[in-house]
């Protein structure tokens, strides 16, 4: 039970890793928030958290849209009494995304939306709901090994992920003194049926990594074997958990020693 009497509030947990970090924070015993654009998946998540035992509960939300994370925090801090973990996972790589040269306009955007507003939205109204409760808390941001190391074909969703680990290390000496922890996981590929699918649909990437073996980011260069959701579960509780209260303004790397080929 080590995040016993703690509430956690993740973004995107109907399915993937946010559910996989969602079905272990509370098996652990914090009380789980499963915030997701879908209510469909988002509902099944917390039906399964509840039907082993843990406490969760569903809030539908757009993570774009501000007053929408203004209104999912608040419900949050009203059902179960403040926040202690903000576990920011929303985001994700399409395959329209490709080089700066060739990537569709709207694509950046979409992006930029997709992955470092959402994250942005959800500390300015998280991190203001800890700063008033005055117990410290823990952010988890998500990005990724592409904005690491250089990777090819997918020039926006870095850029975007970039974005969101220089305000990782910004945010954590930002908020240090009100002990509130930033950190960030950035996974390799992760087997989830999202990565299935692109791995299928990305004709781009493969391309590029046809002409660039070296430089590869996909599957064979994950050194033992492509990442689990449970892998990247079991960083986002340590991070959550007082295990790390020394721990923060990081990027945490778990690609599978990726990033060192
Ligand atoms: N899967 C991978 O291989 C991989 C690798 C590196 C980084 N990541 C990152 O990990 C995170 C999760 O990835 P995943 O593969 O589990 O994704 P996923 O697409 O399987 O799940 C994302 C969830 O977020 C929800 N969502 C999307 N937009 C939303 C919005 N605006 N508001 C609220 N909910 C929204 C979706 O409904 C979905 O349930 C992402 O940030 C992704 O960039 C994934």
């Amino acid at each position: 039970m080590r995040l016993k009497d703690k509430v956690a509030l993740i973004t995107g947990a109907g399915q993937g890793i946010g559910a996989a970090g969602a079905r272990v924070f509370a098996r652990e015993g914090a009380r789980v928030v499963v915030a997701d654009l879908n209510a469909e998946i988002g509902e099944r998540c917390v039906a399964d958290i509840r039907a082993a035992g843990g406490e969760a509960l569903f809030a539908q939300c757009d993570f774009t849209d501000e007053a929408a994370v203004e209104r999912t925090v608040a419900r949050t801090v009203e059902a179960y009494g403040g926040l202690d973990i903000l576990y920011n996972n929303v985001g994700g790589s399409t395959p329209q995304d490709n080089a700066v040269t060739d990537l569709p306009m709207e694509e950046f955007w979409s992006a930029i939306k997709r992955d470092l507003l959402t994250t942005f939205l959800a500390c300015r109204f998280g991190i203001r709901a800890m700063q008033k409760a005055g117990r410290g808390g823990s952010v988890i941001n998500t990005s990724s090994f592409v904005a690491v190391i250089g990777t090819l074909g997918c020039d926006a969703y870095t850029a975007a992920k970039g974005g969101v680990n220089a305000i990782t290390r910004s945010m954590a000496l930002e908020y240090a003194p009100d002990k509130i922890r930033v950190n960030a996981i950035a996974p390799g590929a992760v087997q989830t049926d999202r990565m299935a699918r692109f791995l299928a649909s990305n004709p781009n990437h493969l391309k590029f990594s046809e002409r660039n073996r070296h430089r590869r980011p996909e599957v064979r260069s994950h050194l033992v074997g492509l990442v689990e959701v449970e892998d990247i579960a079991a960083m986002a509780l340590f991070l959550a958990s007082d295990d790390s209260r020394r721990v923060t303004g990081t990027i945490q790397v778990i690609d599978s020693g990726a990033s060192a080929t």
